[in-house]
């Protein structure tokens, strides 16, 4: 076993670190890969959405200095991303630029009637099946709890039955299947399953 793997693993929030380094804003930037059509690649995402990162809204994984994931959470209708219209006019001009902005805030809507919502969980390929994510859910709950909150909601792809089978693990159930909502009619949305996890019981 490596010396990598032997470190204890650390669970941070964004916020309290000295600095951030572009390697962690690319690798919370890389998720979101359902908006493509809007948001586009991983190199478009990290520039449209890398300098508006809310680190309260993140926590990383790390072992010794290297950042293994992440989760990314919203509450309080503020989420990772605050991006204004500018990087999106930037790169895309500004009719295409505005309306892939306004698809983007649109789909950021959708999301405002959960309470606690965990919008984003990563673990870089190298350092999977570790329980490095359900570490981080674990102080995802700690947050949740913190800011006031009694249950933790998510939506996971339905194809996505790895992530989904650690949900369940860590006491989250199905509260429902959405196939196409009014939105995914017109934008290019996954069939997503909702899912819940009380703090209020063990799980
Ligand atoms: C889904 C994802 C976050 C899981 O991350 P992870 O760190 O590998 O998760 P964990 O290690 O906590 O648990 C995964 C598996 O490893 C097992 N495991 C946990 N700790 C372990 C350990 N020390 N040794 C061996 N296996 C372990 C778990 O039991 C689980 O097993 P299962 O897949 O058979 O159910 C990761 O695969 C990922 O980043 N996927 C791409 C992004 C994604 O799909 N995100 C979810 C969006 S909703």
């Amino acid at each position: 076993m490596t010396e990598t793997a032997t470190a204890p693993l650390r669970i941070v929030l964004g916020s309290s670190l000295p600095e951030h380094d572009d390697s962690i804003a690319r690798m919370i930037t890389s998720g979101r890969g359902s908006l493509a059509l809007i948001l586009g690649d991983e190199d478009c995402r990290y520039r449209l959405l890398g300098q508006s990162i809310n680190w309260d809204r993140i926590l990383i994984a790390y072992r010794d200095c290297a950042a293994l994931g992440y989760a990314a959470f919203k509450h309080h209708r503020r989420g990772p991303f605050s991006p204004g219209v500018r990087p999106f006019v930037r790169e895309f001009g500004w009719l295409r630029g505005g309306l892939r902005y306004l698809l983007f805030v649109i789909s950021e809507c959708r999301e405002w009637y959960y309470g606690f919502y965990l919008y984003g969980l990563r673990v870089t390929r190298q350092a999977r099946h570790q329980g490095i994510a359900t570490s981080l859910l674990s102080e995802i709950f700690n947050q949740a709890r913190q800011s006031g909150h009694d249950r933790v909601e998510l939506e996971v792809q339905v194809k996505n039955q790895r992530a989904q089978r650690l949900y369940t693990q860590q006491g989250f159930t199905r509260v429902r299947t959405t196939p196409v909502n009014w939105l995914g009619r017109l934008l290019p949305f996954p069939a997503v399953m909702n899912m819940r996890r009380s703090l209020t019981s063990l799980p």
